[in-house]
């Protein structure tokens, strides 16, 4: 039977739920229709992916694109321009903006900033605050809504959620996942001497392993207690890794590109204060247990923490600087450069951005190339070598700690609900991006 698609992917290596197989796919209305040998089959579009990879669209569910409030760094816009020239297909963005998104009102101005102009699908976090918990429960199931976050100790911008009580209660104040930044914030002021100014190598020690074991300790038992799913964002210590062991039947974690591929002090010799972040990037040792965490299964989600800053705000004094640095751009690259040197495999990058996230945050229709989902594709050349460069950038910062670095493994082609929005460095479609959806908070339809 001969059959017409809006979009034929013709002859790449799909990973799909089968496994790595061979396939052609075949999109309609925004979704995939067919997957198979469709020989007979007429589309309107063809892409030919002959010794490519079909993976399922890559979702960043950690990025600060600082809209409102900061758009000198970045903006709805060039966040998902670079997402997209990246291979990312879907982003959740975190609430840390000025303000914070932390009412009705902050998140329905982010989904109206972002209609139109976003070029990737997006979905945003609502930040946690003392003033917020009672209506946590009704804001978290708002279309958009990626779940809650909580800033356990005190990173950029202004939220903070560090008192026990509190963070009890909002634990208890809703049923969707909750995602938070773990360190302890009494430590964190306590030891915040230990900074010392012009000296970006001490930011581990100030911020150090104890900091986040302690904050990771208390939360796993306060969400326990509430009975409440909770993720732990950029986990970055070997020592939390046996707390999450134990809570697998509640808790999720994830790590990032930058903690799997940097380490101290080299990284701070190096990078200097472009390699600030929170949590820090941390000794060898635990780069390596994070490498085992993944292999093991502990590890649900790779997210970029994409956090630009300036290269002036970057150049001043320790630790008058702030933490973080981008990321959503080179988040693949970087994977698949690990793939190549054979620390990962391409059904694990797979499971860690795509399935992972639909797996623990309930996305509806994403996260595999499976009859019926979306048509969200990141199409990559495993085999394509390259150097990333600054100029590559497209983030407002226009600096990336991975500068002068030869990866193997490369986006080709970002296609979102069956249109292909970037190809070859080019962006092809603007602005198309739309809210992804969950299943925990489907809005009812008329069709
Ligand atoms: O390094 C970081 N930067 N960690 C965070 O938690 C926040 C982020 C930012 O927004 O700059």
């Amino acid at each position: 039977m001969s059959q017409a698609f809006d979009l034929l992917i013709r002859g790449g290596t799909c990973v799909t739920p089968n496994g790595v197989e061979e396939a052609n796919v075949g999109v309609i209305g925004g979704r995939i229709a067919v997957i198979g040998s469709l020989s007979n089959a007429k589309a309107a579009e063809v892409f030919e992916a002959k010794g490519l990879h079909v993976l399922p669209g890559v979702i960043d569910t950690q990025v600060h694109f600082r809209e409102p409030g900061n758009e000198h760094k970045e903006d709805l816009e060039s966040g998902s321009r670079a997402a997209v020239l990246g291979g990312v297909t879907a982003v959740f963005e975190m609430p840390n903006t000025n303000p914070p998104t932390t009412s009705r009102l902050a998140l329905d101005d982010k989904l109206a900033r972002a209609s139109s102009r976003m070029h990737c699908d997006h979905a945003f976090y609502v930040g946690a605050t003392p003033d917020n918990i009672g209506a946590l429960g009704i804001l978290e199931n708002l279309p958009g809504v990626a779940g809650v976050k909580a800033f356990l100790g005190s990173s950029t911008g202004s939220l903070l959620l560090d008192h026990e009580d509190d963070i009890a209660t909002m634990l208890k104040a809703g049923r969707r996942r909750v995602a938070v930044h773990s360190e302890d914030e009494a430590r964190l002021r306590e030891r915040k001497p230990l900074a010392k100014s012009g000296d970006v190598r001490t930011h581990p020690f100030w911020r150090d392993v104890e900091t986040a074991r302690v904050s990771t300790e208390r939360v796993l038992r306060l969400a326990r207690q509430a009975g409440r799913r909770l993720h732990v964002l950029h986990v970055t210590t070997a020592e939390e890794l046996p707390l999450l062991a134990e809570a697998r039947d509640f808790a999720t974690a994830e790590t990032t590109p930058q903690h799997l591929t940097l380490a101290a002090p080299e990284c701070y010799e190096r990078l200097g204060t472009y390699a600030q972040m929170n949590p820090p990037i941390r000794e060898a040792r635990h780069r390596d247990a994070l490498w085992r965490a993944v292999s093991e299964g502990l590890i649900d989600v790779i997210g970029s923490d994409h956090a630009p800053h300036t290269r002036e705000e970057k150049e001043r004094t320790y630790p008058d600087t702030p933490s973080g640095m981008p990321g959503v751009q080179t988040l693949v690259t970087i994977l698949l450069d690990h793939v190549n040197a054979g620390r990962l495999s391409l059904p694990r990058f797979v499971d860690l951005t795509s399935a992972g996230a639909a797996r623990i945050l309930g996305i509806a229709g994403k996260g595999r190339i499976a009859q019926g989902y979306d048509a969200d594709f990141t199409i990559v050349d495993v085999n394509a070598k390259r150097k990333i460069e600054n100029s590559w950038i497209a983030s407002k910062c226009g600096w990336t700690p991975f500068d002068g670095m030869t990866t193997t493994g490369w986006p080709v082609a970002t296609i979102i609900r069956g249109q292909t929005v970037m190809r070859d460095g080019a962006v092809l479609a603007e602005g198309r991006g739309a809210p992804v959806r969950f299943v925990e908070t489907l809005a009812p339809s008329a069709a």
